[in-house]
């Protein structure tokens, strides 16, 4: 890794726990337990290992930097100032990871127990809404470097898109009880579940490190298709990951019944797959042997091959970018290796 990936991370975790300490007050030091807990820095299995990948701040700081035309040797470019904004974008992705795991009956989250396994449906939702408190409250703290005006443009990018989450959202949990579903009802699915997200990161560091209005639309859209690509992934995972790796399970999505991409694919095929699906829920039994029933219908690999043309065209947008320097190249290679990642 890198000297300047390095420094990022560890601004990151620093500004993600000042944040989070707002929450520090008497009579509450549980609730805060919560949030440090799901953050990955306290409780059993704490560690690098159960933080995540902090895949969104880091786009935020990347991007900010690739887009200000200053790389960390030769410029002034300040990114601490964009560390708020960091650090919003990774407390919304954590609020949504806590009431996604309450919504998809998931059980393990980063190799742990899930919050509300922990502490039970009602604390969990109530330390999910904490957190989206918070990243919205961090969000303002740009204003200590950045004119009103900037954090507002700032603000309405982050809501819109965990507007847009929510829209993803209802799609996934409505797609599970629906039958007669097609691959294109999969994309507005997961343009605003995941990809909404990223592309509001590349879309607040390109503000942030003042971009012109085309060069700001071009990190939309290589944040927009890079989404789609890491969901793409994500379904991958779901149902072929290595549990030890992605530290989720692997069984859920089928006996959920969700409607991920090679899922879609096995059911348009109407062969072995579909006419089991058609029979009625999944059972933990038989997840294994299905998964090998539709990979060899092609659910992993025309999968596997849509993501590698959403990462094609996350890269062509970024190039229409032109992003800058050392922090230009990082993009370049974070796009590749999520691609490839396999937790
Ligand atoms: C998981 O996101 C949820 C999706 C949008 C696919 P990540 O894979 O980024 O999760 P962490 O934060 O690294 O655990
Ligand atoms: C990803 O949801 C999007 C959000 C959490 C908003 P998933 O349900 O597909 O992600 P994992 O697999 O639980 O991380
Ligand atoms: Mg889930
Ligand atoms: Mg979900």
């Amino acid at each position: 890794m890198t000297d300047l990936m390095k420094s990022f991370l560890t601004g990151i975790e620093s500004e993600l726990q000042k944040q989070v300490s707002r929450l520090d007050a008497p009579r509450t030091k549980e609730y805060l337990e919560m949030l440090t807990y799901h953050m990955g820095w306290t409780g059993e299995g704490a560690g690098p290992e159960a933080t995540g990948k902090r895949v969104r701040p880091l786009l935020v700081l990347l991007t900010a930097m690739a887009a200000s035309g200053e790389d960390q040797q030769t410029s002034q470019f300040n990114w601490q100032a964009v560390l708020p904004a960091a650090a919003a974008v990774e407390l919304l992705h954590n609020f949504s990871l806590v009431h996604d795991d309450i919504q998809d009956h998931s059980d393990k989250r980063r190799g742990r127990p899930t919050l509300w396994v922990k502490w039970g449906m009602p604390q969990a939702i109530n330390a999910g809404d904490g957190l989206f408190v918070i990243s919205n409250l961090s969000l303002l703290d740009l204003a200590e470097n950045y004119p009103a005006e900037t954090v507002v443009k700032a603000a309405t990018i982050l809501q819109n898109a965990a507007l847009e989450l929510t829209r993803g959202q209802y799609l996934d949990i409505s797609y599970e009880k629906r039958a007669s579903l097609g691959a294109e009802d999969y994309w507005p699915m997961i343009s605003g579940k995941t990809a909404a997200l990223l592309s509001a990161c590349c879309d607040l560091g390109a503000l942030l490190g003042g971009a012109d209005e085309a060069t700001q639309e071009a990190y939309r859209s290589f944040g927009h298709f890079l989404g789609l690509a890491f969901q793409l992934q994500d379904d991958i995972l779901g149902i072929w990951g290595n549990e030890v790796v992605t530290g989720k399970s692997t069984a859920s999505d089928l006996v959920e019944g969700k409607k991920s991409l090679p899922v879609l694919i096995g059911l348009e095929k109407k062969g072995r797959f579909a006419a089991r699906w058609a029979g009625g829920p999944i059972q933990l039994s038989e997840v294994e042997e299905l998964a090998k029933l539709l990979a060899s219908e092609g659910g992993y690999a025309q999968t596997q091959e849509m993501a590698k043309q959403m990462t094609d065209m996350a890269i062509n947008n970024l190039r229409t970018a032109s992003p800058q320097g050392q922090a230009g190249e990082l993009l370049l290679n974070l796009a590749n290796k999520l691609l490839r990642r396999e937790a």
